[in-house]
């Protein structure tokens, strides 16, 4: 295959993985429940939260570990391809080896959702690893670049906001108990879902930061499963509690 074949199947994949986005918000929209809170009986089977957490999520941690160690990965040689990756990695060494074992008694994952993931994180794994580390051209000055450096300082904002979130999430349970309360304090004060506002800030900062078709197809992804999902919490919040803070958006502080 030519180089210009090669990028351009890059390029399809991106359009598959926003394709893909699009269409998990089509059907969160329609058929609304999925998992957690909102999982429904029709899903079938389920798996434990943690282990379809940790197992879900590893494909974005095993493909970029395959793509770096057994094919050229020739652009790995330039900092702004190092950096990006790292910035990916990173994000899901966190998300698989440490976020499913603080979970305090999570809700079982239905398989069909589990496997979605699981395909979605194979796609992703290897469209944003191979992206980086054999094709993606920087000049040696793009780590200079206030796209470059804003993406980086937002992606790290976001992922602080998100791992943040998700510790308020966590401890509002005691060990052993299962059931719901109202979120306080961080960006909670504004927003129903702060721990999607992060994981989305983060995308989009990956996005400018790579300034490629590949990093704004997993932004806009992100965007629609998270958005959908921060909606149906929302209208879930709105109607177990009454007390519920009326002020708090959706996702967007003071907009949605
Ligand atoms: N990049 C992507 O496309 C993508 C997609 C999905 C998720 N994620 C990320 O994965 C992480 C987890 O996602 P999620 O959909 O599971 O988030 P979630 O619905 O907010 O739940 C997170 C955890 O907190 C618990 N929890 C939530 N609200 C609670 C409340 N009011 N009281 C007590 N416990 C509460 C949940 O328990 P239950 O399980 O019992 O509800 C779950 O264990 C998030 O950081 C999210 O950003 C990313």
């Amino acid at each position: 295959m030519t180089l210009a074949a090669e990028i351009g199947s890059m390029e399809m994949l991106s359009f598959l993985v926003g394709f893909l986005g699009l269409t998990c918000w089509v059907l969160r929209s329609v058929v609304g429940r999925c998992y957690g809170r909102h999982a429904s009986a029709r899903f079938g089977l389920t798996l434990p939260g943690k282990l379809a957490w940790a197992v879900q999520e590893l494909p974005c941690l095993l493909v970029p570990l395959y793509v770096v160690t057994c094919t050229p990965a020739q652009r790995l040689s330039h900092w702004p391809n190092l950096i990006l990756l790292a910035i990916f990695i990173i994000h899901y060494l966190q998300r698989s080896l440490i976020f499913p074992f603080l979970i305090r008694g999570g809700k079982p994952v239905p398989i069909l959702v589990f496997l979605s993931a699981f395909m979605f994180c194979t796609l992703n794994g290897y469209l944003q690893s191979q992206y980086l580390s054999n094709y993606a051209v920087y000049s040696e000055n793009w780590v200079k670049d206030p796209r470059f450096i804003t993406g980086c300082a937002m992606w790290l904002l976001g992922m602080l906001i998100n791992i943040y979130s998700d510790n308020i999430l966590r401890n509002l349970r005691k060990p052993g108990e299962t059931g719901y309360k109202i979120p306080r304090g961080g960006l909670f004060e504004y927003v129903t879902a702060a721990n999607f506002s992060g994981e989305v800030i983060e995308w989009y900062g990956y996005a400018l930061a790579s300034w490629s078709f590949e990093g704004i197809a997993f932004a806009l992804f992100t965007t629609c499963v998270l958005s959908a999902r921060a909606q149906q919490h929302h209208r879930w919040y709105l109607e177990k509690f009454e007390d519920y803070p009326k002020f708090r958006k959706v996702i967007i502080p003071f907009l949605y």
